[in-house]
């Protein structure tokens, strides 16, 4: 007989005291491959130069403004997160920007998301700035919920843009 009612274990619980334990830490070269999936997955491009020049800029933790994160759990990468310490830009304060932030497919729901974004705060007040700020597409609103869970509000800025080929 196996685990059926009453052995006290549900099936999901068995998976998760089974699955590798989350890692949140610096994004290494060895992890460009997964990363660049998890992205093509989400934004349908895969953009490989443009991943290889991020990493050349943030990754490795290499300083404290610029932060470069994948949430790794064995040797899968289940997401990333990208941010930096801007001074003094857009007329404000120091402040930490997200920019970038994505989980997989299948891993999701799981608090990978919240978990990346804990890491990378953190990473802001130790970069010692207390704000951190995002923007996102005004139809996406799956990240809009995903930011609002965790206590992010409509900011005090306006986004503006133009063909520069207009004229
Ligand atoms: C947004 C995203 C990062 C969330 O990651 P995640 O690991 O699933 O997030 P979490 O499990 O930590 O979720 C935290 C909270 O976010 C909210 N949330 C997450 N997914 C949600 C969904 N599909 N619908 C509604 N709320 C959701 C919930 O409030 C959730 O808390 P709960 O599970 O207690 O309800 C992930 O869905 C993703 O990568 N989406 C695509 C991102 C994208 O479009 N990137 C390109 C532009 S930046």
């Amino acid at each position: 007989m196996g685990q059926g009612r009453g052995s006290g274990v549900s099936k999901a619980q068995a998976q998760n005291a089974e699955a590798p334990e989350l890692r949140i830490r610096p994004a290494e070269a060895a992890d460009l491959g997964q990363v660049i999936a998890i992205d093509a997955g989400v934004t349908g491009i895969e953009k490989t130069d443009y991943w290889y020049e991020l990493f050349h800029r943030y990754g490795g933790g290499r300083t404290r403004q610029r932060l470069f994160l994948v949430a790794e759990s064995g040797d899968v990468i289940q997401g990333f997160i990208i941010g930096e310490i801007r001074d003094w830009e857009f007329g404000s304060a120091p402040c930490g920007w997200v920019f970038g932030l994505s989980v997989r497919a299948d891993a999701r729901l799981a608090g990978v998301g919240t978990r990346m974004l804990e890491a990378i705060c953190d990473g802001f007040r130790h970069g010692g700035v207390n704000k951190v700020r995002t923007l996102l597409a005004r139809d996406n609103s799956l990240v809009l919920s995903f930011f609002r869970s965790q206590g992010m509000m409509a900011a005090q800025f306006i986004p503006l843009e133009m063909d520069l080929d207009r004229l």
